[in-house]
């Protein structure tokens, strides 16, 4: 632990605050001081112009407003003001950007919109520590592209819900780290938080569970002895509230690909519709944690049906080209014994229980690309034959994705022992809050290499990203989400960002601190300490 380190190393920033020198997370691959030593002044209150007619660009400046105290001016030439944001930097990444510190002021330009406004954050991470209205910037040349297009983060809503205004702060939260995919877990067996509108009860009951066990269960079959608490936990998002968090996001660059955790994960569903699982219920939204028995039923044709509705009104919701359908810890006993699971088996052909899991799958993926779109499912879905353009998110380790990359599937990388987030930080678990388990301390986070040396250079290049996962069984609030994710998330941005040889964890603590500060002036609450 290195409390101590960390406070004398934010002391020593402060004093030393004078001098901005553009090394923030991510660290932009190239920082170049201009030799003279020169200066230019950025003032409160400035002009930052941005090109005429372009809404994007108008939004860009806009945040340069709020981060940066500057006054948007839409502009036909680039000149016209001390700070300009353009387009037509020269790159294949959408992503990069250039900013240029010297004589003419200070220009911000991006491959596209996207990289303008990560421009605007490196710039906003660099000033942060500065007081006053007038900051010194030394005259340099930064750039910086990131090395992943998937730059994934994934919340549980469904264990704990958290109100849509915690949302859009997580989602600022996000944009600072220069990550571009908000995985929204929005359904499991505690708690069914997606409204569908031709099907009102399944939020309005599958949303809500009477009481939670306190502490952590030993195994489903001992709950019945459990202790539990008296608050009901509850709280769906309505469409039109979810749409809002769409729009919020994307002007921050980043796309909410919601989650339906299908066909394991369903009891809150089944609790409404009971004709839905296996054995008819009755089934209750779970009030404990753990992998339930009880799953869709596989030979039900209303299962199917029921799925379809529920993806269509996502799809309604969510642009997001990637659905993600879930498909972890399923298990298939029921199946096994139900004479409609069984007769489905037996028209399909099919010997295993896991042909039964990939059957719903490759439904579910015809029916997704009716509307254009393709899903993520967790590595399970490997099991039984994959379907033709499922992306797999390996999460049991980094075998599934490496299975998936040579089966030429795209790849998300999220194993536990790197991205699990609701795991323990620090050794020491009396000074944190209670959690699922596990150890994932900062310099774990860091240390991930999401191409595993296993993969020839043509293999490697299905591995889209990598995401940190917050599962919220026992995250009750969102400033308990935030002291999970700050800042481990700000080492997963390094990972996104940055080549690997570039990384270095000593350097990356060191550039913590003033992003510690910042955490502290937005009112974020994170773990002071790291290991
Ligand atoms: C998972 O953590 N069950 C995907
Ligand atoms: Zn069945």
């Amino acid at each position: 632990m290195k409390r101590l380190t960390t406070l004398l190393a934010a002391m020593l920033s402060l004093t030393a605050m004078a001098e901005v020198n553009y090394q923030v997370v991510p660290l932009p691959q190239s920082i170049v001081l201009d030799k003279s030593g020169n200066k230019t002044q950025l003032v409160k209150g400035q002009a930052v112009a941005y090109p005429a007619g372009n809404a994007l660009m108008k939004r860009n400046a806009e945040f340069a407003r709020e981060f940066l105290g500057l006054q948007p001016k839409e502009a036909a030439k680039k000149e016209t003001a001390p700070v300009v944001l353009t387009l037509g930097l020269q790159s294949q990444n959408p992503d990069a950007y250039k900013i240029t510190v010297g004589k003419k002021g200070i220009e911000i330009q991006g491959a596209s919109e996207s990289g303008v406004f990560y421009g605007i954050q490196t710039l906003r991470k660099s000033v942060a520590g500065e007081a006053g209205d007038t900051l010194s910037l030394p005259w340099a040349v930064v750039t910086a592209e990131p090395r992943f297009q998937y730059r994934g983060t994934m919340l549980d809503c469904a264990r704990h819900f958290f109100p849509i205004e915690y949302i859009k702060t997580h989602i600022d939260i996000l944009a600072l780290h220069g990550i571009n995919k908000f995985h929204w877990h929005l359904t499991d067996d505690q708690g069914w938080r997606f409204e569908v509108k031709s099907l009102p009860e399944l939020a309005q009951k599958g949303s809500r569970r009477p009481h939670t066990i306190i502490g952590s269960n030993v195994g489903l079959h001992e709950t019945d002895n459990a202790i539990y608490d008296d608050t009901p936990e509850e709280g769906y998002y309505t469409q039109d509230q979810m749409r809002e968090i769409v729009t919020y996001a994307a002007e921050r660059y980043i796309t909410v690909i919601p989650e339906i955790d299908l066909p394991g994960h369903m009891v809150a569903a089944l609790s409404v519709y009971p004709e839905l699982g296996c054995t008819g219920g009755p089934y209750e939204v779970l009030p404990y944690w753990g992998i339930s028995p009880d799953v869709l039923c596989a030979g039900n044709p209303k299962t199917l049906e029921f799925i379809k509705t529920v993806l269509g009104e996502l799809c309604d919701v969510f642009p997001s080209k990637l659905i993600h359908i879930g498909g972890d810890e399923s298990p298939r006993d029921n199946w096994k014994v139900c004479p409609k699971c069984q007769a489905k088996m037996k028209e399909l052909k099919l010997d295993k229980e896991e042909q039964l899991q990939s059957y719903i799958t490759k439904e579910v993926e015809k029916f997704l690309s009716t509307k254009g779109r393709q899903p993520i499912g967790w590595d399970e879905i490997l099991e039984g034959g994959i379907s033709d353009n499922a992306v797999v998110m390996s999460w049991r380790g980094f075998n599934g994705g490496i299975e998936a990359a040579r089966l030429h599937h795209h790849v998300i990388m999220a194993p536990t022992s790197h991205c699990y987030i609701d795991y323990y930080q620090l050794r020491n678990h009396d000074i944190q809050p209670h959690s699922i388990g596990g150890y994932v301390p900062l310099s774990k986070i860091y240390s991930l290499d999401p191409v595993p040396q296993e993969l020839t250079p043509e293999e490697s290049q299905y591995i889209m990203g990598a995401q940190c996962n917050l599962w919220t069984e026992y995250v009750l609030s969102p400033s308990h989400v935030q002291y999970m994710l700050l800042p481990r998330l700000a080492a997963m941005s390094e990972v996104q960002w940055m080549q690997p040889q570039d990384k270095n964890f000593e350097d990356f603590t060191r550039r913590l601190v003033p992003l510690e500060n910042l955490y502290h002036q937005l009112g974020y609450k994170y773990c002071s300490a790291y290991e």
